[in-house]
């Protein structure tokens, strides 16, 4: 099985709530279509649909204000979001079932505590593509937390052999040199580290979380960061071909 995350950065204009960009998603899916993989679990991140929300709300945090109607909301948010994937799989044939993250796992003080493999197996093995998302989910000391498509990823990667997560970003650089390969004595990743058009963008903050994440999954399948932006990438990392992209080694 394969696990393949589209991260928000991809699917939206993170700084235009709702703006979903339907010709890359659509692409992206077109080429995992094309791709030999048939066996795979698709996972997608918030953007614009669920970050706002989950800000404005205090869904992070240990005390939201007023949870039920955060939680109720930003679900929302995520599941619009959603079903545009959803519908875009079923067009091009794809028998997608969604897996909303608030449903298929329970956190314990923000950290994933458990995640329903056995319903993920169950679909994979009635020939559908499970299509999991970030999400707000239940946390046993907070009461609730996001889920992001990140845990999802790590969740499931001990019954994985690889994941690609697809980003607006050539792979992970370091010293401003993008890197075939990074491994954990490269981290902390600095502002200085990132190149110059993308210092803005992501805060390193975020970066080293994602980047710390993927190494915990690297000790269970290979993973991959490539960029989606560029056609044809993230078929070519699919069918195990020569592209830009980092392997990230844990
Ligand atoms: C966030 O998921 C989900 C919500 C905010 C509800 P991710 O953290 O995986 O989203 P991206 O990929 O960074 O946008």
């Amino acid at each position: 099985m394969i696990l393949i995350k589209l991260g928000g950065s991809i699917l939206t204009f993170k700084d235009r709530k709702y703006s979903f960009r339907t010709h890359v998603a659509e692409r992206l899916i077109k080429e995992i279509k094309n791709s030999s993989v048939d066996r795979y679990v698709l996972v997608h991140g918030g953007g614009s649909f669920g970050h706002p929300g989950a800000q404005k709300y205090g869904l992070n945090t240990t005390e939201p204000p007023s949870p039920a109607e955060g939680i109720s909301r930003v679900q929302l948010d995520m599941r619009r979001m959603n079903n545009h994937i959803l519908e875009m799989m079923l067009d091009q044939g794809i028998w997608a079932v969604s897996m909303p993250g608030g449903l298929i796992t329970i956190f314990d003080g923000g950290e994933l505590y458990e995640i329903d493999h056995e319903m993920v197996r169950r679909y994979l093995s009635l020939g559908t593509v499970p299509l999991a998302f970030g999400d707000v989910t239940i946390d046993k000391k907070r009461g609730t937390t996001i889920c992001s498509g990140d845990d999802i990823m790590l969740g499931l990667s001990d019954f994985a052999d690889r994941a690609v997560f697809v980003s607006d970003i050539d792979g992970i650089y370091k010293g401003g040199e993008l890197q075939e390969e990074f491994t954990e004595d490269m981290l902390p990743l600095e502002t200085h580290d990132l190149p110059n058009e993308k210092k803005k963008i992501d805060v390193t903050g975020g970066m080293n979380k994602k980047v710390k994440n993927m190494l915990k999954i690297s000790e269970r399948s290979k993973t991959y960061l490539v960029n989606g932006e560029v056609k044809g990438r993230l078929r070519k990392i699919l069918d195990e071909e020569e592209v830009l992209a980092t392997e990230v080694i844990g």
